[in-house]
């Protein structure tokens, strides 16, 4: 049931606050202010010299942004990897280490083939999925759900946002196993995270004027999505939304790659969309942004209100999100990247639910 939505895709975007504070209310003890995971784990985080993650498409992406949080608040040294060259690559993998695996439907045949092979190799496994019952979640050795709910659209969307979601609050749990993340600094990450699902019904609002902007894309032939830090993953992941579901062709960099190539496609026919939170690295992101508009590029910047004022160059649009704590950017700024793919497909009248050669769960390799 698609309620009073033209999409399940659009249906599934707007359910994110929801969701996601479905999903942190099972992992955070409110009262307390601080994660709480709802089961103990069959491994002590402490014990670990690193982290390797596996996962395909969106999930992978997750799974970037995560290694940035681990590495971050847990100290964690992570090694990531999609999991159709996980399995093959034959990878040492240590004894009594761990494996993180991240799906929505616990079906996808090539993270099942790297969890059985870390399996093979000794390793602990821990699955982050949104089907409780999928052949990922009965094969590993603890399973973290993500409470999304069914996602019926084949672009991910909501199952992301719950999977950033569950990932920072086990990257929070492992700083606090690990002895590096004090209580103060973790009760203000949880104060930030708690902030997300309204923080989340206030990216929602600003549809209109995505809208707009989508008429703009949809008349490329190229995109290229720019960022750093957490941001760039979000800019693969743009990328990768408005590709499936729209067939324009587009490409996501970190922004401080583009002058080792990228920059060789810019002029004025190819938006650069600029995913910057105004965060630590926002001033290096506006050098590449200078590099972009020198060249005659269209920029778009997906930011803050802080950092719009600051940069001072001619962009084409800003989508302007709230502000917050740079930690929990990825997950609000779920919501514009999403919706701007929506639009664009929508737009060029795409079947955004069932886009082309896609299928929901990818169960052969
Ligand atoms: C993109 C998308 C795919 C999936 C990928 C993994 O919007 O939906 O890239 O993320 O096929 O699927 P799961 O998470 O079910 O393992």
């Amino acid at each position: 049931d698609k309620g009073n939505h033209r999409h399940f895709m659009a249906k599934e975007i707007h359910e994110q606050p929801e969701v996601v504070g479905r999903t942190l209310s099972h992992y955070v003890d409110l009262a307390n202010g601080r994660v709480a995971l709802p089961e103990p784990l069959p491994f002590d985080f402490a014990k670990l010299s690193r982290l390797s993650i596996t996962a395909c498409g969106t999930a992978y992406y997750a799974g970037l942004v995560a290694r940035y949080w681990f590495e971050s608040i847990a100290r964690l040294p992570v090694e990531i990897d999609v999991a159709s060259e996980a399995r093959y690559r034959e990878a040492p993998l240590e004894r009594d280490g761990l494996t993180l695996v991240i799906s929505q439907s616990g079906e996808t045949a090539d993270t099942l083939a790297s969890l059985r092979y870390a399996k093979s190799q000794g390793q602990h496994t821990l699955s982050v999925v949104n089907v409780p019952t999928s052949t990922i979640a009965r094969e590993s050795s603890a399973v973290l759900p993500t409470l999304a709910g069914p996602e019926i659209g084949v672009a991910s969307t909501k199952a992301f946002s719950c999977q950033l979601t569950v990932l920072l609050c086990l990257a929070i749990h492992a700083g606090r196993a690990r002895g590096v993340l004090s209580a103060e600094r973790e009760r203000a990450l949880i104060d930030a995270l708690i902030t997300v699902p309204g923080l989340m019904a206030e990216a929602l609002t600003r549809e209109a004027e995505i809208e707009g902007l989508a008429r703009e894309v949809s008349k490329a032939r190229d995109v290229l999505y720019l960022g750093r830090g957490t941001s760039y993953p979000m800019a693969l992941e743009g990328a990768l939304k408005l590709k499936e579901i729209s067939y324009i062709h587009a490409e996501g960099y970190a922004a401080g790659e583009l002058k080792h190539g990228p920059i060789a496609l810019i002029d004025e026919s190819v938006p650069v969309i600029v995913i910057a939170p105004h965060d630590a690295v926002f001033e290096k992101t506006v050098s590449n942004m200078q590099e972009v508009a020198a060249r005659g590029g269209r920029i778009v910047l997906i930011g803050d209100a802080k950092g719009a004022a600051e940069h001072g160059l001619d962009t084409l649009a800003t989508v302007t999100m709230p502000a917050l704590d740079a930690t929990v950017a990825p997950i609000v700024y779920a919501v514009p990247i999403q919706q701007l793919a929506y639009h664009t497909a929508v737009f060029m009248g795409k079947d955004v639910d069932q886009p082309r050669n896609l299928a929901k769960s990818v169960t052969v390799e």
